[in-house]
């Protein structure tokens, strides 16, 4: 069970404690803890009948939150390992659950393959899970030893060691610049190209080194973090199925019903804020036009109007939630 979201006082209880959930039901978050779950679940208001689309299984966490809500769900996920988990500890919703290895920018496919036309909700919660960090085999981290790759999907054709070992300086500086946001971008890019020379980079150790080399240790952050970062976001092409995701499940959704985005870093943010701008918006207007014209694009209405954070609480029990941001809207009718 969530504990997040069913969370019951009963070291309070003054009579005998009744568990009121079957064991089988109990969530123990050992693959991921999932970020926000009580203010996503809530904005999103899932209904009995309808059918919401979780583009990001992961550990399975928001998906069972809804089931619980009364909502039948197509949870998808990239990572075979995700749903392969989620068939486990979630079979016991049968039909109501329907389980699918697909990145979410091609939802599309997937439900035009079964035959849905209308969705009466979509949930993304972005980024990697807990398990993909921690298992060193999956090249996530920087602080275990394991090949350089990076891909949530292992069908896909780029790892990170790719990309380290064959992008230019330039491309490299740009992109530790912009999806890492890191200071010493350029001067990491360097001293990458020129040892790649020697060998190529094969292993996460042995890049993470050569960036603290670089970056030099300050806090308790790992330098590497940012590094390592902006190659997950690029060798998954993260910011471009964001895009393309909010675009196809935002046109699939039924009048009346919502969709839900948590993000972790800014980019990701301001895509999703600017995505809700863009569809909220009746009327668009430019100096060069006789009068304003009506937007195309008009289809949602915002729900959250500033970004929904983790409380303090959430913040202390899971310090990976820290960076998270809701944004809600609802499609118009
Ligand atoms: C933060 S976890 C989701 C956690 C989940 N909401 C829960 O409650 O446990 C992110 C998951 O989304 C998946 N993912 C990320 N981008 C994806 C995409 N474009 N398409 C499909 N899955 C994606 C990752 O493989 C990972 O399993």
């Amino acid at each position: 069970m969530n504990a997040l979201l069913f969370e019951r006082p009963v070291w309070f209880a003054t009579g005998p404690l009744v568990l009121e959930e079957e064991p089988q039901e109990m969530e123990d978050f050992t693959y991921h803890r999932p970020v926000l779950a009580t203010e996503a679940i809530e904005l999103l208001a899932p209904h009995a009948g309808s059918l919401v689309v979780d583009g990001t299984v992961g550990g399975g966490g928001h998906t069972q939150a809804i089931l619980k809500a009364g909502a039948d769900v197509l949870a998808l996920d990239q990572d075979p390992d995700a749903i392969a988990h989620a068939r486990e500890e979630l079979g016991h919703f049968g039909g109501r659950l329907t389980l699918r290895q697909a990145n979410f920018r091609n939802a599309d496919k997937i439900l035009d393959e079964l035959g849905i036309t209308k969705i009466g909700g979509a949930i993304l919660d972005l980024g990697v899970s807990s398990y993909q960090l921690e298992n060193a085999a999956r090249g996530f981290s920087m602080m275990r030893s394991g090949p350089l790759d990076m891909r949530m999907d292992p069908g896909s054709p780029t790892t990170a060691a790719d990309i380290v070992n064959r992008y230019s300086e330039e491309d490299l500086t740009r992109l530790f610049r912009e999806l890492g946001e890191e200071p010493a971008a350029r001067r990491v890019a360097s001293l990458m190209v020129k040892m790649r020379k020697d060998a190529f980079f094969t292993e996460t150790l042995q890049l993470s080194r050569v960036i603290e080399k670089v970056v030099g240790r300050h806090g308790r952050r790992h330098p590497a973090t940012q590094v390592f970062q902006a190659l997950r976001m690029e060798v998954n092409d993260e910011l471009g199925a964001l895009e393309q995701g909010l675009r196809i499940l935002t046109a699939r959704l039924e009048p009346g019903a919502r969709i839900a985005v948590i993000t972790f870093h800014s980019l990701e943010d301001r895509i999703v804020k600017n995505f809700i701008r863009d569809h909220s918006r009746e009327w668009l207007d430019k100096p060069e036009w006789p009068e304003p014209r009506r937007n195309p694009d008009h289809d949602l209405r915002p729900i959250t109007d500033k970004p929904v954070e983790p409380s303090e609480n959430e913040r202390r029990m899971n310090p990976r939630s820290r960076s998270a941001k809701l944004r809600v809207a609802e499609k118009i009718g």
